[in-house]
C-alpha cells in the first residue's frame, strides 16, 4: 500500500466497506429465496392434520388455503361471506382430495366469535395457522378524515390486531403440547416504509411485526416456527390491482414464494421483488429525509384524488 496516499487509503478502504456490504445483501438474499427454500422445506401436514386460515375466501387468505391442501392438510376456513365459504371449501375438496371445515365469522363484531370459534375447533388438530385476515382504508385519506371515522377504525383494530392475537391465544395451547406447528402471520410491507394516508392500518400491521417477533422468541425453541409475512403490493380485491407485473404478482404467485421461506425466515416481505422495492423506498427515505416522505406523500394523494373523484361519480 506504499504507493497510495492517506486520502487514497481512505478512498480504497471506503469502497471495500460498500462492495463488502453488498456482496454480504446479495449473499442473504441467494440464501432466503434459493438455498433456504431447498434445505428448511416444511412438511406442514407432520405439524399436525388441520391447517387453520383467516381470511381464506379471497385473495392472499384463499391461496393459502390452497398451498397447504395441495400439501395435503386438511383446511378449515374462517370468514364472513357463507356463501364465499361454501364455494370455496367445495373448490378445495374438489381440486386437493382434503376434508374442509367453516367457520363463519366476522372479526369486527365482538368477543363471541371468539368462544364460537373455540368451541368449533376444540377437538381438532391444528398445525399450521395463517392469521391473514386483514382490512385497509377503502381510499389513502388523512387520519382525520377517515369516513365512518370510530366504526372504520375499530373495526380495523379488531380485525387486524385483535384477531391475530386472540386466534394465537386460542391454538397456540395445542401446538405446544404436540410440541410441534407453524403459525404464519400477514402483516404488510406498508410498515416497514413510510405509510402517510394510511396511518392507521400501517400502525395495526406493524403490531402484527412486533406481535410476531416477540412470539417467535418465546415459542421458537419450543418447537413452534413463527413467520410475520409484510407484502408490497398484491392483486386482490384489497389492493384493487387486476393486473399482474414484477411487482405486483398474483396471491397465487405471492404465496407460492412466501410460503417457500417458512422454516427460512422469520421476517419477511416473502416475495423478493417486494423485498427489493422496500428497500428502494427506504434507501431513499434514509438518504434524502423529508423529500422521500413528501415523494410518497404526493403519490398517496394523487391515489385519494382519483378514489374520491371515482366515490363521487358512482
Ligand atoms: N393485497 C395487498 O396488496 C396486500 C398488501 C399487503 C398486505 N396485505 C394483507 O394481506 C391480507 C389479505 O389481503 P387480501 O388482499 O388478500 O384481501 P382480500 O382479497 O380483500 O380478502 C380478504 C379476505 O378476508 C375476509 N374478510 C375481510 N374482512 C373480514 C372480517 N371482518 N371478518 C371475516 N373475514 C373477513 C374476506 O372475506 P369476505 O369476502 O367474505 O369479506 C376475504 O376472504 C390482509 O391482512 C392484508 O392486510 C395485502
Ligand atoms: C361485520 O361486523 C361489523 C361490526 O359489527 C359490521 O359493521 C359489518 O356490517 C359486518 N359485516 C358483515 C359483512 O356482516
Ligand atoms: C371488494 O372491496 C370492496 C371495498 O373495498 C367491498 O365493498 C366489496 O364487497 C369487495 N368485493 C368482494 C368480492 O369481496
Amino acid at each position: 500500500m506504499a504507493q497510495f496516499s492517506a486520502l487514497e487509503k481512505l478512498g480504497i478502504t471506503f469502497l471495500a466497506a460498500i462492495l463488502f456490504t453488498i456482496l454480504i445483501n446479495v449473499l442473504k438474499f441467494v440464501y432466503t429465496y434459493v438455498v433456504g427454500p431447498t434445505m428448511n422445506k416444511v412438511d406442514f401436514k407432520s405439524k399436525g392434520k388441520w391447517a387453520l386460515i383467516t381470511g381464506s375466501t379471497d385473495g392472499i387468505g384463499k391461496e393459502y388455503a390452497k398451498e397447504l391442501a395441495a400439501r395435503g392438510c386438511d383446511i378449515i376456513l374462517v370468514s364472513r361471506s357463507m356463501d364465499k365459504l361454501k364455494t370455496t371449501a367445495e373448490e378445495i375438496e374438489k381440486d386437493f382430495k382434503v376434508s374442509t371445515k367453516i367457520i363463519q365469522a366476522n372479526f369486527s363484531d365482538g368477543e363471541d366469535i371468539y368462544d364460537k370459534i373455540g368451541r368449533e375447533i376444540a377437538d381438532l388438530e391444528i398445525g399450521t395457522l395463517v392469521n391473514n385476515v386483514g382490512v385497509s382504508y377503502i381510499y389513502p385519506e388523512y387520519f382525520l378524515d377517515i369516513p365512518d371515522w370510530k366504526q372504520t377504525l375499530e373495526n380495523m383494530l379488531k380485525t387486524n390486531c385483535v384477531s391475530v392475537t386472540r386466534m394465537t391465544g386460542l391454538i397456540l395451547p395445542g401446538m405446544l403440547k404436540r410440541e410441534k406447528g407453524v403459525i404464519i402471520n400477514v402483516g404488510s410491507g406498508s410498515s416497514m416504509i413510510p405509510s402517510p394516508l394510511l396511518t392507521v392500518y400501517a400502525a395495526t400491521k406493524a403490531y402484527v411485526d412486533k406481535f410476531t417477533e416477540g412470539i417467535e422468541m418465546e415459542y421458537n425453541k419450543k418447537g413452534i416456527i413463527v413467520q410475520c409475512v409484510m407484502p408490497g403490493f398484491v392483486c386482490s380485491n384489497m389492493s384493487g390491482i387486476r393486473r399482474s407485473s414484477f411487482f405486483a404478482p398474483t396471491a397465487k404467485a405471492f404465496v407460492k414464494s412466501a410460503i417457500s421461506l417458512v422454516g427460512t425466515t422469520s421476517r419477511t416481505t416473502g416475495y423478493l421483488p417486494h423485498a427489493l422495492f422496500l428497500n428502494a423506498i427506504n434507501t431513499i427515505h434514509a438518504l434524502t429525509g423529508r423529500f422521500g416522505v413528501w415523494l410518497v406523500t404526493r403519490s398517496m394523494e394523487n391515489s385519494r384524488r382519483k378514489a374520491l373523484k371515482k366515490y363521487k361519480k358512482q
